[in-house]
């Protein structure tokens, strides 16, 4: 491992800018819900060190640990910064374990200079990519894509594997890999360039737009036999459609929820039990940070498959933090082409 290439020049500036969550967003968080303030730069104390944030990431989960709901982490606290993962440089370090110098991923926050404890390193970044990589391939978008599809999908050889969102962040990952594991995989997507993306970068075999294209009739003729995974990012009326076309004994990953606008009062649909149970389907949740201890085995096919011309990535990078309260919004329309960053250095 050499470390990150492609690192940009940054500043160190005197203050610090931040975007807070000002108000519960009731939904998908719009700009209103966020209010930018600055503040000195921080300094750390005794086993903390501070980070000068360069790349913030742009999540659709942000929407979850802004809302009120249950979620798998508590909401983010009014008047504080937005909870995000970043790429960033250690600018100063007061914990034994972290240098002065490191590349990190980590939770800091839609903010230019993060204080933190090393606990909030998701990933120290050490190896040969784009250091911007660290926030996508090799961020939460690249190791849900592989631990999701293979810890949970499991496809083998020949089986077929449907993905929505696939033209996004995690989906132009999953038909990658599913390609690479030598499965077939279809996509859906609400785009035709995204649809473009999927069949001619992002290994597809095929893609429909689910906006225009019969895309049931569609998934009838191109996996007559029925789908083996379906890798879902979406739930509701595309899931119940895609349930009624799984394979018996296929696989079903809950990896998002982006088409469930609202989650009170609870949505309701069709019942669902008996494809269930007639297919003798399993229907997986997944949240990566419950598979931390994989991320390294993660990391090392990840990049593999990138050196090999196996795996590529787009980005889509806005320059300042002023772009961040209208991200959220910007990714569940669907307006990102490629992983959504924005460069604050
Ligand atoms: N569980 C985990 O640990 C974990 C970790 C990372 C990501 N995720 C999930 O993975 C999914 C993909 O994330 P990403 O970062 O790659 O973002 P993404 O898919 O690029 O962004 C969200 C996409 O959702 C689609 N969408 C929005 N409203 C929709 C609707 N009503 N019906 C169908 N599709 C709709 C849009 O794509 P189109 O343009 O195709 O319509 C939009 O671009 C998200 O659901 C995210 O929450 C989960």
């Amino acid at each position: 491992m050499t470390g990150p290439t492609h690192i940009p020049a940054y500043d160190l500036p005197r203050r610090n800018r931040r975007v807070l969550l000002a108000r519960r967003p009731n939904g998908i968080p719009q700009p209103e819900d966020f209010a930018l303030d600055e503040t000195d730069r921080p300094d750390p104390a005794e086993g903390e060190f501070l980070v000068r944030t360069l790349y913030l990431s742009v999540d659709p989960a942000q929407r979850g640990w802004a809302a009120a709901e249950a979620n798998y982490s508590a909401p983010v606290a009014l008047g504080s910064p937005m909870r995000a993962l970043a790429v960033g440089v250690v600018v100063q370090s007061r914990a034994a374990e972290v240098r002065e110098g490191e590349y990190l991923y980590g939770w800091f926050g839609w903010q230019d200079y993060a204080v933190v404890t090393p606990d909030k390193i998701v990933q120290r970044a050490t190896a040969p990519v784009p250091l911007s990589a660290y926030a996508g391939l090799l961020g939460i978008n690249g190791l849900t894509a592989y631990l999701a599809l293979t810890e949970l999908g499991r496809p083998v050889a020949g089986d077929t594997v449907l993905v929505s969102t696939a033209g996004g962040a995690v989906g132009a990952y999953v038909g990658q890999i599913a390609r690479n594991l030598g499965a077939t995989p279809l996509g859906l997507t609400g785009d035709d360039e995204k649809v473009a993306a999927c069949r001619e970068r992002y290994g597809y075999a095929d893609a429909w737009n689910y906006k225009t294209a019969d895309w049931a009739a569609a998934l009838d003729t191109a996996a007559p036999t029925g789908l083996n995974v379906y890798f879902d990012n979406v739930g509701g009326p595309i899931l119940d459609t895609a349930l009624r076309r799984m394979a018996v004994a296929g696989r079903i990953v809950q990896c998002g929820t982006a088409s469930t606008a609202v989650w009170t009062p609870l949505p309701t649909g069709p019942r669902n039990e008996r494809e269930i149970m007639t297919r003798r389907l399993v229907w997986s949740g997944f949240v990566v940070f419950d598979y931390v201890a994989r991320f390294e085995a993660a990391n090392q096919a990840l990049v593999e498959w990138y050196q090999a011309g196996k795996l590529v990535y787009d980005e889509d990078i806005s320059q300042g933090i002023e772009h961040a309260p209208g991200a959220i919004k910007a990714l569940y329309a669907g307006e990102n082409r490629g992983k959504k960053l924005i460069f604050v250095g």
